[in-house]
């Protein structure tokens, strides 16, 4: 059934879209033509007008009854009826009373009308004016009936800032669309009649309309294209959604198809445009009649490669766009710098290629100047620019997987890397070791760099390269698959616990001042601290630095004493202390006793906090990983990065309250930035 409606779609479209033509053709093109060709030819305007009229009403009935159909296939795809059932009054009143898709079609339903009482019931025209107001009246209904589509279709859905930029894209494209492609059917009626009348000022007139829907066409197709990428910016984003999801795989589709369109389009206005003009001055009229019919068949070729591209818009409509979409990548490889740039080679590679490249392109352009002394300099020109392109592209290229560019579902967070870290336990450490470095006991001495989890180079490979590893293994390697001994989510939760290990692996250098680096992603975590609704810590996000407090009874407890004592300065400084309890949350106000220690205490959460944050332990002191120390402090700025970080007895530390303050304010004054990525990024 999603395949009729997007025919019904398409069908809707194209009457919207010559009904647009026919009115915009008569007022911008017809007429002028018309009246500069030879003012006096008045009756062969009006069989003109009363021709496209009829076409025009009859659009008008297909705008209609597509119209209904649309509907009723909507109503019926909601409400799970067959489509004869789905068409009654009761159900498509159910569809459009309350939703804004609703409200939209009953603004539309009511231009229909109007514009039906304008196009059948019509006066007399007694003067221009009348004439004009008509046709003005249908170019601003049809363009009201397309510019309300925007408004239940994708563009109303888009979220934040770029919703009104998307619909003013839309609305704008789909206006330019019926002009020109709405434009191409009279436009081709007139050449026609021009090419089979033996008298000489129909081709005058012909020429005139042909000079004027060039302008319009051009002045169409520039703006086709700015809407077009604006729209493609917002639905798509970027390559993989592109060539890796239905939607992208359409778009494409579409401009294939656009490519002949805007070739033909331009042969007429760069060849038979001013060949037809040409004619004039020859006073030819058998060559004029040869140029006509060559474009009559260019706009009749335009036009049917329009009607395809319209089938296409119709199924992209109802197609989920390709940014909210996963995308499967087609290719065994992707070229990325920010994963090659460091290997060797690489950026000699792509330094003599673009020298190459800039050379082929030197010749080209010589070859462009000379192309009637020595043609095959062209040739010459492309080959080196693409043999040249060839280097780098080998260079930058990496293996990829089906799977690259998948986004993570699952978000960055302390239950999901804890549950990984318990799975890596049971599935992994054999071959990976207990701390990822790869000396597992089935492993060892046959260790292969790549085995240990924790080396930089993981930087080479996206989130959805480790899915497909997890899933399917590494050919050639003991690396084994795990599709079927665990779930999507498990494998999702273990490539989280990748990230954080990673980062782990990074935190070696971290000390308790605020350094440039290393800037950590701090894992999200929900807590409660025993009164009121649970938190997150992202809640901080933007207004709070977090100093996170991670501790042990009963060895804590002078530290907590003394940090409760500092709320007010470290509060005052810009942070707000959460204390997490190592263990025994449930116990924690028991074993607190009498004493009066107010600071907020993540009670409920506290686990999986626990188990991620300890990850964060290693330290360039020990090799390895140490034991997990029973006293740990964080500072998480408000992008949401861990900045520095204190583990007693570290000297010189945060015991030292001054030196703990003066950190809070330095992250206190740092200018805002982006936030930290929730995406797995490299
Ligand atoms: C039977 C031994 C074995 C087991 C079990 C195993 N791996 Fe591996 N894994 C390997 C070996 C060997 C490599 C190195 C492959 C290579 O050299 O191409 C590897 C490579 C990897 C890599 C790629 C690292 C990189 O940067 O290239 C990841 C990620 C990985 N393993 C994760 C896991 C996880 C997670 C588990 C547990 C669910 C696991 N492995 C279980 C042996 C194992």
């Amino acid at each position: 059934m999603t395949g009729l409606l997007a025919f019904i779609r398409a069908v809707h479209l194209g009457a919207l879209v010559l009904l647009m033509g026919v009115f915009a053709f008569l007022l911008l093109v017809a007429r002028p033509a018309f009246r500069k060709a030879d003012p006096q030819r008045t009756p062969d305007l009006e069989r003109f007008d009363r021709l496209l009229l009829t076409i025009g009403k009859w659009s008008l009935l297909a705008t209609f009854v597509s119209a209904l159909l649309w509907l009723g296939l909507q109503a019926a795809l909601a409400s799970g009826q067959p489509l004869t059932q789905a068409l009654n009054l009761d159900t498509l009143s159910g569809l459009l009373s309350g939703t804004q898709f609703g409200r939209v079609w009953e603004i539309r339903i009511a231009l229909v009308a109007l514009l039906a009482g304008f196009l059948f019931f019509r006066d007399r025209e007694h003067d221009v004016r009348d004439w004009n107001a008509l046709r003005l009246e249908g170019v601003l209904l049809a363009g009201g009936l397309m510019a309300a589509l925007a408004w239940a279709g994708h563009p109303a859905a888009t979220e934040g800032p770029a919703r009104s930029i998307h619909l003013l894209a839309d609305t704008v494209h789909m206006l330019a669309a019926g002009v020109w492609l709405g434009g191409l059917c009279p436009l081709a009626v007139l050449l026609r009649w021009a090419h089979r009348s033996p008298d000489a000022s129909w081709i005058a007139v012909a020429r005139e309309a042909t000079r004027r829907f060039s302008l319009l066409g051009l002045v169409s197709v520039s703006t086709l294209t700015l809407t077009g990428v604006v729209n493609g910016w917002i639905l798509v984003g970027s390559i993989p959604p592109l060539v890796g999801t239905p939607y992208g795989r359409l778009l494409l589709l579409k401009l294939v198809l656009l490519l002949p369109l805007v070739g033909f389009a331009a042969t007429n206005v760069l060849r038979l445009k001013p060949a037809l003009l040409a004619t004039a001055a020859q006073k030819s009229p058998g060559g004029a009649q040869a140029v006509l019919s060559r474009l009559t068949r260019n706009v009749i070729a335009e036009a049917s490669l329009g009607a395809a591209i319209l089938l296409i818009v119709g199924g992209l409509g109802i197609t989920p766009p390709a940014i909210h979409d996963q995308p499967s990548w087609p290719f065994p490889f992707r070229v990325s710098w920010q994963a090659t740039q460091d290997l060797p080679g690489v950026r000699g590679g792509v330094i003599a290629g673009g020298a190459g490249v800039l050379l082929g392109i030197g010749v080209l352009a010589y070859g462009l100047r000379k192309r009637r002394q020595y043609p095959w300099v062209i040739g010459l020109g492309s080959a080196l620019v693409l043999c040249f392109l060839a280097i780098p592209l080998y260079y930058l290229s990496v293996d990829a997987y089906p799977t690259t560019y998948l986004r993570t579902p699952v978000p960055y967070q302390a239950i999901s890397i804890a549950s990984g870290a318990r799975l890596y336990q049971q599935h992994c450490t054999v071959c990976h070791g207990e701390a990822g470095y790869g000396d597992g006991p089935a492993i060892r001495g046959r260790a292969s760099a790549r085995a240990d989890l924790t080396a930089p180079h993981t930087a080479l490979h996206t989130a959805g390269d480790l899915f497909w590893w997890l899933t399917h293994g590494i050919r050639g390697s003991p690396m084994p698959g795990f599709k079927d001994s665990l779930t999507d989510e498990e494998r999702w939760d273990l490539i989280n616990f990748l990230r954080a290990l990673a980062a782990a692996e990074q935190a070696r250098a971290m000390l308790p001042l605020v350094e440039q680096t290393p800037w950590l992603v701090a894992p999200d975590f929900a807590y409660g601290i025993g009164v009121g609704e649970g938190q997150t810590l992202r809640d901080s996000r933007g207004w709070a630095i977090v100093h996170l407090v991670l501790f042990t009874l009963p060895s804590s407890i002078q530290r907590l004493e003394q940090l409760d004592a500092a709320a007010g300065k470290i509060a005052g400084a810009g942070a707000r202390i959460l204390a997490v309890p190592m263990r025994d949350a449930a116990q924690v106000y028991r074993r607190l006793g009498a004493r009066a220690v107010t600071l907020p205490v993540a009670v409920e959460g506290s686990e999986e906090i626990v188990e991620t944050y300890a990850m964060f332990r290693r330290t360039l002191a020990v090799e390895g990983l140490p034991a997990e120390p029973a006293h740990m402090e964080f500072l998480v700025d408000r992008q949401g990065y861990i900045r520095a970080r204190w583990i007693p007895p570290e000297q010189p530390g945060w015991d030292d309250l001054t030196s703990l303050l003066g950190e809070i304010e330095r992250l206190d004054k740092e200018a805002p930035r982006a936030p930290a990525p929730d995406e797995h990024v490299h």
